[in-house]
């Protein structure tokens, strides 16, 4: 939610000054969190230079092409969604202060805004937005003009220590041309490590080009960078230190690889995500280990309840993870949506494991959630694919999917990776507390390491469903059903079809469609069928195949998604689209496949940004 980049090189650095190069190309990477707006500002001939367009980057370069800036060696970028102030050029960031010689960006939001607005006005500055970030702009420029006499970081902290709310905040001056500096507050902000040259970014892929040396920051932190130096301090002054790390996925792994979408590439992706989130997981001897955890296995052993937190898909999968889970630990779970779940005064305590899932591990109702679970006394534990990112890092444990760079906004490759990582938390947990035998794990563990072949070969034979797709384009409403497993996955598939066709779509548990849903099927309803494993020890397919056939008696069209040689379900099917066969449990890493593929195909049918959807951010940091 909100992309940032900035950007800082020295005088003697070998070739052109490059700013305007690197925060494009950051901005690019990073547009999938937020497409409202787009703007750069850098300092050239001792003056703020600023561009800033509404609507995707395209228009923001357009701007440039026909209002070229200045070579510049210092700068920053930013991508918007829109929270305070419509997305309008105006509101579009950076904004200005101190007489157009300070220029600010922001990702979050700014609580009291208002109030501070009203003393800025008093004082005499003029907005020339309604933006939120505008208020901090003007501040920032009020302190470097007055108490901290010109010096920027201290600005920027004097500034910080009186906003309320969520903040990642950049600034450069035109009086200080040789450092960006910024600070955060539960929004994300990175560091990237350079030759002569600097970095920051919302998350790394702002600086993957340039280099994959970076440095994480904690909260309330302020880091003030030029092109040979990195100083953080906290927003009390005191000087503190950065984690480094090394990015290990590498740029390419963030380009479409011959896809016209990033989302078409993310779903052919899967098999891979699949197999490196089960890499390593276990010993030689087919035991699990999961040293990464950074969780005492003791106090695994006395947890006597999991709560599962997470939002959009990730609370998918946390539904499958409950299935799993349960089955397999005999320990009672529980899911919830997290912005739910930390404001209804939820039972917990030191013997309950709060699982979060999140891709970016920044989405802040999650992140919330995870920081409430804390000071109850839970212990933590982040299911996450993005490295370095705040949820892991203030978890007691973590579980990295390994998934590789998820760019496009609706989650694909990340659902299958979350699923996949939530089974192997669960055989581990097993494993730890007795509740299976070696055998019993090392089968399930054979089936998964089955399943990316799997995937495959539903992605070699999708042609049908794309062709099913392109011909319901002008379809006005879709049903999905799912029983047990299958009922994440028919709400994962509605989803999909909301988030990137615009059209209706709901996910029903095929149990209750007698209970109300059955009186939206009328003659031609297209309705989706996730049907069971006719393998199951307690199967549910005869049932889900009467519904079928319950639907289907009051006009609907039927279209299955089923095993492999269940032929039940062909007589009452108007198409079938047919999974592998595997257990019962893991089915949604195969169901889910053709349900991406057909809301993929349906939208790009309808001629819709199917990265890019409208209203839609990936990272979502704010409440
Ligand atoms: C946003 C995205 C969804 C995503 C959800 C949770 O709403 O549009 O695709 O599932 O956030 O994101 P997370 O990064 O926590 O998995």
């Amino acid at each position: 939610m909100c992309g940032i980049v900035g950007y800082v090189a020295s005088a003697d650095r070998v070739g052109a000054p490059r700013a305007l190069d690197v925060l494009l190309e950051g901005l690019r990477r990073l547009e999938y969190r937020g497409y409202d707006s787009a703007g750069v500002a850098t300092i050239a001939d001792g003056q703020v230079a600023a561009r800033k367009k509404a609507g995707k980057l395209v228009n923001l370069l357009d701007e440039i092409d026909q209002a070229p800036m200045a070579p510049a060696r210092v700068g920053i970028g930013h991508t918007r969604w829109a929270t305070h102030g419509g997305p309008t050029d105006e509101n579009a960031h950076p904004h200005l202060g101190d007489g157009s010689r300070l220029a600010v960006i922001h990702n979050g939001i700014i609580e009291n805004f208002t109030v501070l607005k009203a003393r800025l006005v008093e004082a005499g500055e003029v907005f020339e937005s309604q933006t939120d970030t505008e208020v901090a702009a003007k501040l920032i420029g009020q302190f470097y003009r007055g108490e901290a006499a010109g010096d920027l970081t201290e600005a920027m902290r004097l500034a910080v220590n009186e906003l309320q709310g969520a903040f990642t905040l950049l600034a450069v001056h035109a009086d200080a041309p040789e450092q960006v500096v910024a600070a955060r507050r539960n929004s994300p902000l990175v560091v990237g490590l350079g030759e002569g040259e600097n970095f920051l970014g919302s998350d790394v892929s702002g600086f993957i080009d340039f280099t994959r040396d970076a440095v994480e920051l904690e909260q309330d932190q302020i880091v003030t960078i030029t092109a040979d130096d990195v100083a953080i301090i906290g927003f009390d002054g005191v000087p503190a230190t950065g984690r480094r790390f090394y990015v290990d996925w590498d740029a390419a792994a963030a380009e479409k690889g011959g896809f016209d979408t990033f989302m078409e590439k993310e779903i052919h992706d899967q098999p891979k995500a699949v197999e490196d989130t089960l890499l390593g997981r276990s010993d030689a001897a087919g035991r699990l280990s999961l040293d990464e955890l950074r969780i005492d296995p003791q106090d695994l052993k006395e947890v006597t309840k999991i709560m599962v937190i997470a939002c959009g898909t990730a609370a998918y999968a946390g539904h499958v993870a409950k299935y799993a889970i349960e089955h397999w630990c005999r320990i009672p779970v529980e899911v919830e949506l997290a912005h739910e779940f930390r404001y209804r005064d939820p039972i917990i305590d030191s013997n309950t494991l709060v699982v979060s899932i999140s891709q970016s591990g920044e989405t802040m109702d999650t992140l919330m959630a995870v920081r409430y679970a804390k000071e109850q006394g839970a212990k933590t534990l982040a299911i996450c694919n993005t490295n370095g990112s705040t949820i892991p890092r203030e978890s007691d444990a973590v579980l990295y999917l390994h998934a590789g760079p998820e760019i496009a906004v609706a989650s694909t490759k990340a659902f299958l990776a979350m699923i996949a990582a939530s089974y192997v938390l669960g055989l581990y947990l097993a494993q730890l507390r007795g509740q299976m035998f070696a055998e019993e794990i090392g089968d399930v563990m054979a089936d998964l390491g089955q399943i990316p072949q799997k995937i495959q070969q539903i992605l070699d034979q999708a042609d049908p469903i794309r062709e099913l797709a392109r011909a319901m384009k002008d379809t006005p409403s879709v049903l999905f059903l799912g029983r047990h497993v299958g009922y994440p996955v028919a709400l994962e598939g509605a989803l999909k079809l909301k988030e990137l066709a615009y059209i209706h779509a709901e996910g029903f548990a095929a149990g209750e469609l007698k209970h109300g849903p059955i009186a939206l099927i009328e003659p031609g309803q297209p309705v989706f069928v996730v049907v069971p494993s006719p393998h199951g020890r307690h199967s549910v397919h005869s049932k889900v195949v009467s519904n079928i056939q319950e639907v289907r008696a009051r006009g609907a069209k039927t279209i299955t998604v089923a095993e492999e040689g269940d032929e039940a379900v062909t007589e009452f099917s108007e198409e079938v689209f047919f999974v592998p066969e595997t257990q019962p449990l893991l089915m949604p890493l195969l169901t889910t496949v053709p349900l991406q593929i057909f809301a993929c195909a349906l939208a790009a049918e309808k001629g819709y940004d199917v990265d890019q959807p409208r209203n839609l951010a990936k990272s979502v940091t704010v409440e």
